[in-house]
């Protein structure tokens, strides 16, 4: 059997990302093992989910300290202290400091409503729609100082509709977060993932077949 791989799951929202890699490892299907959730929000419905399905969780509200390396050090003291191998971004809304990367490196992921490199930042799903962009998708990749720069895992492509608002866009993506995030982390735990510069290879990965989408659909050519 496969060694479960030790997760450290920073959220700052609603955590449905977290609910799904909840509901994966409960299905058996996921290889990890949450050892802690850390918000910097007291009230994210996060904490509930961690509450109800027994997940270990703490509250680091940011705005107790003075510096944002102060708040960093002690997010990190706690995944150390719960012997963290990877930590999962899941709608964590605070970029961390250098210093978080040196100490995890290549050991941190993060998820993007985007297909990246279109869209870094916030409030993508908008802009996606508003640029008139015919396919959108989210983004697994490791996390780096950048913001929503570092090397890509996987990448869920979905069309964007002419009559599509941002929140009905950000429905059609989420969906495909809760499917992607929790394959990434079982490559990671699975040891699959290899990184050359900014390629992330997976070793033995099946090869997607060679056809194009086109949105909208092609009539004759
Ligand atoms: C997701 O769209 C994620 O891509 C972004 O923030 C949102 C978080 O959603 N980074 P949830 O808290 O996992 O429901």
């Amino acid at each position: 059997m496969l060694k479960k791989i030790g997760i450290g799951v920073l959220v700052s929202g609603s955590g449905s990302n977290l609910q799904s890699i909840i509901d994966h490892i409960e299905g058996k299907r996921l290889d990890a093992e949450i050892r802690m959730v850390i918000s910097n929000n007291p009230e994210a419905f996060a904490l509930q989910r961690c509450c109800k399905h027994r997940v270990p969780a703490v509250v680091i509200d940011h705005r107790e300290f003075h510096t944002r390396e102060d708040f960093d050090r002690c997010v990190m003291a706690k995944l150390r202290a719960a012997d963290v191998e990877l930590v999962v971004m899941a709608g964590f809304m605070r970029i961390l400091s250098p210093e978080f990367f040196r100490a995890f490196p290549r050991r941190i992921m993060n998820i993007h409503p985007a297909l990246l490199p279109s869209f870094p930042g916030m409030h993508v799903q908008k802009k996606a729609v508003e640029y008139g962009a015919k396919f959108s998708g989210c983004t697994v990749h490791f996390a780096d100082e950048g913001v929503d720069t570092g090397p890509i895992i996987i990448q869920s492509v979905v069309p964007v509709y002419e009559d599509d608002t941002a929140d009905t866009l950000a429905k059609r993506i989420l969906r495909e977060e809760h499917r992607i995030y929790p394959q990434a982390i079982q490559y990671y735990a699975e040891g699959k993932i290899e990184i050359e510069g900014r390629t992330v290879r997976i070793r033995n990965g099946r090869r997607l077949a060679e056809k194009a989408l086109h949105n909208p659909p092609l009539t004759r050519f």
